[in-house]
């Protein structure tokens, strides 16, 4: 008897260490368990308790008077299907006569402390039918990503979301990124998870690091053109404008369109051209983007123009040649200049880390979502790498991406070297790795002399 109460405190004593020092851990061993049989056991009265119940049917009303058996009970929602995940559980429910998808999104919160769970979100997956997704614990503390991820073409895991799945950056569904943030949030952590993800597939990266390239030189081997002032920025910019016209000629070329061309073989995008001659996908990486929007005097000016000329056309042309913008920048509104608000409209996938302020905030979400502005505010300070995401249709959640460090990704980049395709149109931009590693310049030949 006294050994198996040992053995009870000390499964407890592990469970209690577990749960506060490792809460995945703590979930995998011991929460998953309890946190179902909790949800079964409590269903029926939580949810009649969090207003998600209806009343009997006139015909079960009129069956049990019948029968002459007892008035029949309001019903939950049924229970289509329970699936335990590596970060908490989600719920399929089927839903009653006269209840919506929006009476759980609303009751989320109630259902949250009810069960004792971490967070709950849900979305209506057809009509009649709403997923519930519930953690276990604070998913975005520290952030693991699972070991299978689910990559395909021009399509990479980039962070964790709240509700414990997988967010991926898909280019080919949303082309063009926009990633705001006030300085120290977390987005060059951000686009260096998208680096060390495109490392592995086909595709060219292109980066522009208008801080002195300290953030993408490093990871240089990868990339198949790297600028790191706004002067090569623009020819960079150039020569993606008029490669991209050449691969629409390549396009217009292949598509010799007759009446015998079945309508699945014309090309109207690069991913529609036979394999041997498609051209690779590029992804441009900006960052600092207000860099290449700032000018001091006329000449800058004009090159500013030039600068801002090509990004709206790469933005608004570049999907179909396989051209796809990743911006970030702490601030992205109409106060750099003209095109700009142009430009953000047609950079459909919008992310942003914490923000200073309100206005910041709403140059990523104020045209999309009015609740996904007040949630990129509300991020603390002490957590970077957590931002709110969301798309043209009006859905946001928060994401925080892993803490990706400069050493992992350049160890990435460096394994993947050879995959690092040569682009006959920016060869020009094309870094000279050897060159790259131990330029020391002592800060006392470039700082000015003190008096
Ligand atoms: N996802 C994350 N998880 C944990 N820590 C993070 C994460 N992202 C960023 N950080 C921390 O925040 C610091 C700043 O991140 P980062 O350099 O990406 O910010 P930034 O927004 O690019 O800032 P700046 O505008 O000054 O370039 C990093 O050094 C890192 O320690
Ligand atoms: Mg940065």
């Amino acid at each position: 008897m006294t050994a198996f109460t040992v053995v009870v405190v000390l499964v407890v004593a592990a469970a209690g260490l577990l749960r506060w020092r490792r809460p995945a851990w703590y979930w995998l061993t011991f929460g998953v368990a309890l946190a179902t049989l909790r949800v079964l056991v409590r269903y029926s009265s939580v949810m009649d308790a969090c207003g998600l119940t209806v009343p009997p049917s006139r015909w079960r009303l009129a069956l049990a008077r019948v029968a002459n058996r007892d008035v029949p009970q309001s019903r939950p929602p049924r229970i289509l299907r329970i699936r335990p995940t590596r970060t908490g559980l989600v719920l399929r429910l089927g839903l009653r006569p006269g209840q919506d998808a929006f009476d759980v999104a609303a009751a989320s919160d109630r259902l949250r402390h009810s069960f004792g769970l971490y967070g709950v979100t849900s979305r209506e997956l057809r009509s009649g039918v709403v997923e519930v997704r519930m953690t276990g614990y604070d998913v975005l503390k520290r952030v693991q990503m699972p070991a299978g991820t689910d990559t395909r073409p021009m399509r990479v895991p980039v962070a964790l979301r709240e509700d414990g799945s997988v967010h991926y950056r898909d280019y080919r569904a949303v082309p063009h990124g926009l990633t705001l943030g006030a300085t120290e949030s977390g987005k060059s952590v951000y686009q260096r998870n998208l680096v060390a993800g495109f490392a592995p597939l086909d595709v060219a990266l292109v980066g522009i690091d208008c801080k002195q390239g300290v953030e993408l030189f490093p990871l240089a081997r990868r990339f198949s053109a790297l600028a790191d002032n706004p002067d090569t920025a623009l020819a960079l910019l150039e020569a993606l404008v008029a490669h991209m016209e050449d691969v629409y000629q390549l396009i217009r070329a292949e598509q010799r369109i007759t009446v015998d061309v079945p309508d699945i073989e014309i090309a109207a995008d690069i991913f529609d051209l036979p394999a041997d001659l498609r051209p690779v996908p590029i992804v441009v990486l900006v960052d600092e983007v207000a860099e290449l929007a700032l000018f001091a005097t006329k000449e800058d000016e004009k090159r500013r123009d030039r600068i801002i000329t090509a990004l709206v056309r790469l933005a608004q042309l570049g999907r179909a040649a396989g051209i796809y913008l990743e911006i970030c920048g702490q601030r992205f509104g109409s106060e750099l200049g003209k095109g700009i608000t142009m430009l953000r409209a047609q950079l459909t996938g919008r992310t942003a880390h914490r923000v200073n302020d309100e206005s910041s905030a709403s140059m990523a979400f104020g045209d999309i979502s009015p609740d996904a502005v007040l949630a990129a505010i509300q991020i603390p300070t002490e957590t970077p790498g957590i931002a709110v995401t969301g798309d043209s249709s009006g859905g946001w959640t928060r994401i925080r991406a892993p803490h990706t460090s400069l050493r992992e990704a350049v160890n990435i980049c460096n394994k993947h070297a050879e995959r690092t395709p040569d682009l006959p149109a920016l060869a020009a931009f094309r870094p000279a790795v050897a060159l790259l590693p131990s330029a020391r310049v002592p800060l006392s030949k470039t700082a000015p002399a003190t008096v």
